[in-house]
């Protein structure tokens, strides 16, 4: 059986957390790949509503076993608060959550530095979720990282965090002017979370290759969005994992060669939280009320998110970097009363149109937008489950969507409840 993953196809946000919540269904592992507690993946279904930022979203499906892959940023007192959120719902986790032991570590020095970083940059801030996500990445590559398993073995734990911990207090109190974090306070804080989370520390890599071996169905959860990549984003103002399909492998631990199918997750309008170019954004009345209707406010953070129509071309690109086989089109129905839709087919850069997405930075910043227009469908389609059923503009605004963007949706999403959904094609 093959893996199959779920990435964001804009700036986040999309509606991954609903999508996975039902593909769950049909699979054996839901595994994290990428990010941390930055991602805020909603859920709405019969055990109420959710607000996952690490715990993969297959958690409510008794059957399926869920793994924080390597490649995420692990912040242990969130972990066990979720934990208990989800067992408090009715949610079984023990013998079926797992988190790697070569995760990473989020330690109070990263979130106190991300903290620290954005003020330093002033104007250029990033509008980073100041979670400490930056930070842990830079460990990571730097070397000086502390993984989850380091958790199981109190010397091994010692000795790394000394290491990080001297050199990251010289940077806090002689660069920043702040003060230093205390060892030992730290060194007990992590101890007892290292105790509590010790029945889910495993080497997660061996488990979900032998369970591809075994012929299950491995779905792979992506946080943040493909725009927001480090790799293929909007650089700098991104997140610091690799969090398109290419990272998927890597991060769950398991050969690309396994990852037989992608599905984008696109919204019907296009937001984003945070600093850096858009060029769809809306600026006015219209933007106010899309973020009214669609309750546009960070899952993670409370903040108001940046709305505009439907950015095609950056749609495309993401299409392109992670060759989806299949879309995920949600939130259909907060478009429901508005008399004209735009989306955005093409930019226009220094008097050319061009439908590339550019690479460089300033190049996008200085696109505007060129919009189609598309009459609204002035009809609520939230009780809709049938395609044939949605109001015939709508049709044409979905249909027009696949053609632009060359890609199928499978699934399109008229409310946030996991009923609240048209199945246009089988999901996996
Ligand atoms: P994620 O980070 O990609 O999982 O997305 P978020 O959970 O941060 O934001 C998506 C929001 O849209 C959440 O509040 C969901 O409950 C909600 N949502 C998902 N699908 C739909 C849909 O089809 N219609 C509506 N109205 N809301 C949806
Ligand atoms: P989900 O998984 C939307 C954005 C932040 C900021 C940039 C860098 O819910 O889609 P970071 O804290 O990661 O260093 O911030 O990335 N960002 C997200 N935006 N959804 C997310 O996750 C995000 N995770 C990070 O707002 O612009
Ligand atoms: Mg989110």
């Amino acid at each position: 059986m093959p893996a199959i993953v779920v990435v964001g196809a804009h700036w986040g946000d999309e509606g991954k957390g609903k999508v996975i919540d039902m593909l769950a269904e049909q699979a054996d592992f839901v595994v994290r790949y990428c990010g941390g507690n930055n991602a805020g993946h909603t859920v709405s279904n019969p055990l109420g509503q959710f607000a996952m930022h690490l715990i993969p979203c297959g958690i409510f499906q008794p059957h399926t076993i869920c793994v924080i892959g390597n490649g995420v940023a692990v912040n242990p007192a969130v972990f066990l608060q979720e934990m208990e959120m989800v067992e408090k719902a009715g949610v079984t986790t023990a013998g079926r959550l797992f988190v790697s032991d070569r995760a990473h570590l989020i330690m109070p020095y990263h979130h106190l530095l991300d903290g620290l970083d954005e003020e330093a940059r002033g104007s250029a801030a990033i509008g980073t979720t100041r979670l400490g996500i930056g930070p842990v990445y830079t460990d990571k590559a730097a070397r000086i990282g502390v993984l989850v398993g380091d958790l199981k073995d109190a010397a091994v734990f010692r000795s790394r965090l000394r290491l990080a911990l001297d050199l990251k207090n010289r940077i806090i109190t002689q660069v920043y002017g702040a003060a230093a974090l205390d060892f030992d306070e730290v060194y007990q804080q992590y101890s007892e979370f290292g105790r509590r989370m010790a029945p889910y520390i495993t080497e997660t890599g061996t488990m979900v290759r032998q369970g591809l071996s075994d012929g299950k169905l491995v779905l792979l959860e992506g946080a943040q969005g493909t725009l927001l990549d480090i790799e293929y984003g909007t650089y700098p103002y991104v997140t610091s994992s690799p969090t398109s399909a290419g990272g998927a492998a890597l991060g769950a631990g398991i050969p690309p060669t396994r990852i037989t199918k992608a599905i984008g997750v696109f919204k019907a309008y296009t937001s984003r939280v945070g600093a850096g170019p858009f060029p769809t954004e809306l600026l006015d009345a219209t933007g106010d009320l899309i973020r009214e209707r669609g309750h546009e406010y960070g899952t993670t953070t409370g903040r108001p998110r940046r709305c505009g129509w439907f950015d095609a071309v950056a749609g495309r690109y993401s299409v392109e970097i992670n060759d989806f086989t299949g879309g995920a089109l949600v939130r259909l129905d907060v478009l429901d009363g508005f008399p004209t839709i735009k989306v955005c087919t093409a930019y226009r850069l220094h008097g050319k149109t061009i439908t590339q997405f550019p690479s460089h930075l300033a190049e996008l910043e200085a696109c505007e937008p060129v919009f189609e227009d598309f009459e609204g469908w002035m009809a609520p389609t939230a009780g809709v489950r049938r395609f044939e059923d949605l109001p015939a503009a709508a049709q044409r605004y979905v249909r027009r969507l696949e053609e632009v963007l060359g890609c199928p949706f499978t699934l399109i999403g008229v409310g946030p409840a996991r009923e609240e959904s048209i199945n246009l094609r089988p999901l996996l």
